[in-house]
């Protein structure tokens, strides 16, 4: 099947078709930036383009940055606060003229490097973390996705939020170099490892491209990968998302 994958970031908006039984995108991947302020009706006119752009009438999967509760976003960290109580599924799909399903984007990249990526035949505890404006999490156990989990928004022993802290975005706005970040990352990693025991952790986002920069400031236990599908992993998982509700649906 194909269907149009969307990644709503806090800076950018990507959409490609990806071919939903191999995972790979079928065109070119088409990037807007994110309207400022990111509100549902600019938002919503984005995601219209970009599906004029592909000319496309399909389902649409979108990965959403905030927690996606059966279509209505619940929080927004990194985007207006008007998203908070949105039906996002129905504004999308009555913008786009398309059957849009929302998933929270973190949960999107896990989905994709779970199904074709670096967490195929994984067993265990495998715990995604997308990389950006924020830091999104996924969590899986033996295969099996934990839906929204925020933690990217746990405290760190330092007081502070880990994405306040560690997040690709203040490594921008604090002009930190790789090691200096990675040192921060890892405190994060640590965290996240003393309460959670993954077996693998998959890195995602913007920042998983540069992985060999902070590699060497990663000190857990648990086993560390950058993300096969880098930062295309959040199209790709949309689509396979909104695949699945269209199957669920009798589609
Ligand atoms: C949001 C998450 C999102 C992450 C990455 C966080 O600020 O709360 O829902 O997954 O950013 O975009």
């Amino acid at each position: 099947m194909q269907i149009l994958g969307v990644d709503i970031g806090g800076s950018g908006i990507k959409g490609a078709i990806v071919d939903t039984s191999t995972g790979r995108l079928v065109t070119e991947r088409q990037r807007i930036a994110t309207p400022q302020p990111a509100t549902p009706d600019a938002v919503a006119d984005v995601l219209a383009q970009l599906v004029g752009h592909f000319h496309w009438s399909g389902p649409v999967g979108c990965g959403f940055p905030a927690a996606v509760h059966h279509g209505v976003a619940r929080t927004a960290a990194n985007i207006s606060p008007a998203f908070i109580g949105a039906d996002i599924d129905k504004l999308f799909s009555q913008a786009t003229d398309c059957s849009c399903f929302n998933l929270n984007d973190a949960d999107a990249a896990g989905m994709a490097e779970m199904r074709f990526g670096e967490g195929a035949g994984q067993t265990g505890v495998v715990l995604l973390i997308t990389i950006g404006t924020g830091l999104g999490t996924v969590l899986f156990t033996d295969g099996r996705l934990l839906p929204n989990t925020e933690l990217g928004h746990l405290y760190l022993a330092n007081g502070q939020k880990g994405e306040h802290f560690a997040s690709d975005a203040v490594r921008k706005a604090e002009d930190l170099g790789w090691k200096s970040w990675g040192q921060r990352f890892n405190q994060y990693l640590a965290t996240m490892e003393g309460l959670f025991w993954p077996d693998l952790i998959i890195l995602g986002g913007g920042a998983s491209k540069k992985f060999a920069k902070f590699e060497a400031q990663i000190s857990i236990d648990a086993q560390v990968r950058p993300a096969a599908f880098l930062n295309q992993a959040g199209i790709v998982g949309a689509a396979l998302f909104a695949e699945q509700r269209c199957q669920a649906a009798g589609h």
